[in-house]
């Protein structure tokens, strides 16, 4: 049995403050901390108080200093614009003290924040470790988001400065980010400084005199500065993320505790030796993106690969063979959805055959469920094991994983296996009882989480109590659903809220709903995330017009889809809105929308004991037929 591991995890929860510190001494002090985990502020808790650090200097000089200057640390692999760039680690200490300059003569000090607003390219991860480096705190907005959803971040983090560039590039069409800047601009309340934007060839991007400045000249003015101790408590970042609002939720990331927990994850969880190249195939303004191409690639001293291109169509389903060989990749860490489109477009595996993928020794999946289906023929047509592995934007890195480094386990499809050291997972029933092995519940993590999980959010802790310790006294709630079986295993399910997940991104389909509200023909709205071959699910709408409105559904129906596109953009993948009569509601007026996402699915449902009137389920279930459902 799986000793090793179960004596590893015993150690870490029975005597967390002797593992983490053993742990913590993988990284590089300014100043040894106090306490290893701070519980006098139970139940908000803090790892290392009383230690100084810097996570750019333990990402990037530290190698420097002990022999890796000349060892790749990014490599940008770019098919949308065929140009692929090496940066050594010492060049990359370069740039980012350089740019960490560019910050600074523009006011930014410790404690002021950053808003980086760019698509992948590498100033985009120079950005962000320049503010490790002088100790603001970056906050990454992905570049799929619409003005508003920008502008909403810009209120709640107040940035002194955003950087940005003039385009993204999708394919087929070239993505004008300054517009969509000036726009959030122009909606905030907030007004930055300053606009730093990376000029690119494709676009460029009018710059507004007084406020705006090019990359290029902010670097040629800058002085490249050091980097500066900060406390292990002090913010590292915040990534904002879906709630169940239209109020994205701000994550907080410590520097201390981050540090350590990521540099000991690409070792024990991913197997990756300092040197290795890794590649995490997702985008910089998600939680993967911080985490595994940014953070914890560096601070272990790999390779890590920052891919401007999608897993399909750039050109083919080859594309990701083609990175692997040509860069030698040891781990590759995706989502699902990058799978199922490689096997849509590829099901023979043909194109596999192509490339020398010698180098791979694993493939991690996250974000959202593996259906067997996919990780099956991932692990055919790879030929190496394919590790379903399970965690949040909340916690920063995995909750539950086959820990290549410690102990390889059984591997048992539709899990992501058990409890990383660290985690001791439990599932709860609506009383807060521990439900019997294979029983589903509440998925929860007692407390304290281990370090670099969230210790809270951005100038919320109440909301960050009421949200994740409220429901169960003395427990994160995770939001998701699940259960354990016998033999330890977790099994993922579903979310408890109102989080859909479309193609690995975390989307709130109560956001949809405000936005759809919004629609002067709307008197009422639902959305309800949908089962999707290709992108797990996908948001469908449902619209109750107001009285006398007369207009053609069609219309209002486009006008939705074009308002959702507009307002939190085109990210949530927002095709179909359906106008209906009436929306199915309990007595009290609930809308039942999980009986309308199982009867889309052709899912068994129960008649819910306190729905007000059953017969509008057969309207709905009308509509769904209509729109290519419920068969
Ligand atoms: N900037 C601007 N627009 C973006 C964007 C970005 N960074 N990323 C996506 N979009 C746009 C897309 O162009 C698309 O627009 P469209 O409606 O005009 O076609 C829309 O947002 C939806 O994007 P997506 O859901 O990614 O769908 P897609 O059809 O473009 O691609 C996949 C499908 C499966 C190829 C793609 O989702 C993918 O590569 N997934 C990999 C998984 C991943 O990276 N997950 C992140 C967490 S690990
Ligand atoms: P995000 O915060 O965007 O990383 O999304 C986190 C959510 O994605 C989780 O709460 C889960 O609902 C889902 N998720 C992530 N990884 C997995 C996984 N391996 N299996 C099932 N669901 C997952």
């Amino acid at each position: 049995m799986a000793e090793k591991f179960d004596a590893i995890v015993k150690r870490s929860l029975t005597d967390p403050e002797g593992f983490w510190g053993d742990i913590a001494r993988g990284i590089e002090w300014d100043r040894k901390w106090d306490t290893v985990l701070d519980r006098s502020a139970a139940p908000l808790y803090r790892w290392f108080s009383g230690g100084q650090l810097n996570t750019c200097y333990n990402a990037v000089d530290r190698h420097v200093a002990e022999g890796r200057a000349d060892q790749l640390a990014i490599i940008y692999d770019s098919p949308m614009t065929g140009r692929i760039e090496r940066f050594t680690y010492r060049q990359l200490r370069d740039l980012v003290a350089r740019f960490a300059g560019a910050l600074t003569n523009e006011g930014v000090v410790k404690g002021d924040r950053v808003i980086i607003y760019m698509p992948m390219i590498p100033e985009a991860a120079i950005a962000m470790l320049a503010c490790a480096r002088i100790g603001a705190v970056h906050s990454v907005v992905f570049g799929g988001f619409a003005a508003n959803e920008l502008a909403l971040r810009i209120d709640d983090a107040a940035p002194k400065i955003v950087v940005s560039a003039s385009c993204g590039l999708e394919p087929g069409r070239v993505v004008a980010y300054k517009p969509l800047l000036d726009g959030a601009l122009a909606l905030a309340r907030h007004k930055p400084d300053r606009c730093i934007v990376v000029q690119r060839e494709q676009e460029l991007a009018a710059l507004v005199p007084g406020r705006d400045i090019a990359w290029d000249e902010a670097m040629d003015k800058a002085t490249p500065q050091a980097c500066v101790p900060l406390a292990a408590t002090d913010p590292l970042y915040i990534l904002y993320t879906s709630g169940t609002t239209g109020e994205p939720k701000g994550v907080v990331r410590d520097n201390g505790g981050h540090a350590v927990a990521l540099r000991w994850t690409m070792e024990a969880v991913y197997g990756a030796k300092p040197g290795d190249v890794y590649w995490a195939a997702s985008d910089i303004g998600w939680v993967v993106g911080h985490s595994y191409i940014v953070y914890a690639p560096l601070l272990n001293g790999n390779t890590t690969i920052l891919y401007e291109g999608k897993p399909v169509g750039t050109p083919d389903a080859g594309a990701f063979w083609r990175v692997i060989s040509d860069h030698k990749v040891k781990i590759l860490f995706t989502a699902p959805t990058a799978f199922r489109a490689i096997k849509r477009d590829d099901h023979e595996g043909k194109l596999v055959k192509d490339y020398d993928l010698s180098s791979l020794q694993a493939l991690f999946l996250a974000g959202e469920r593996s259906d067997p289906d996919t990780l099956e023929w991932a692990e055919r047509h790879l030929k190496v094991p394919v590790i379903d592995h399970w965690w949040q934007t909340e916690t920063g890195w995995s909750i539950c994983a086959n820990c290549m480094g410690l102990e390889k386990l059984p591997v048992k499809h539709g899990s992501p296996s058990k409890p990383v050291p660290g985690w001791d997972i439990r599932v709860l029933d609506e009383q807060g009882r521990e439900t019997r092995a294979g029983e589903i519940g509440a998925l929860v993590a007692k407390l304290p989480l281990p370090p670099g999980t969230l210790p809270t959010l951005w100038k919320a802790d109440q909301r960050y109590r009421d949200a994740y310790l409220a429901e169960f006294p003395g427990y994160y709630k995770t939001a998701d659903a699940g259960f354990i079986d016998e033999d330890g295993y977790v099994f993922v399910m579903a979310r408890t809220d109102d989080i859909i997940n479309t193609a690995g991104h975390r989307l709130s389909t109560g956001a949809m709903e405000e936005v759809l509200a919004s629609h002067p023909d709307v008197a009422e709205c639902a959305v309800i995330g949908v089962a999707d071959e290709l992108k797990g699910q996908v948001p469908l709408g449902f619209l109750v017009l107001n009285a006398g409105v007369n207009r053609q559904y069609a219309d209002i129906s486009n006008e939705a889809v074009q308002l959702v596109r507009d307002r939190i953009g085109p990210v949530a993948s927002f095709k179909t809105a359906t106008v209906v009569a009436r929306l199915p509601k309990t007595r009290s007026g609930k809308i039942l929308r999980g009986t309308m996402q199982r009867i889309a699915d052709s899912e068994p449902y129960k008649m819910p004991a306190t729905i007000d009137d059953p017969s509008i389920l057969d309207e709905i279930t009308a509509a769904l037929r209509s729109a290519g459902y419920a068969r």
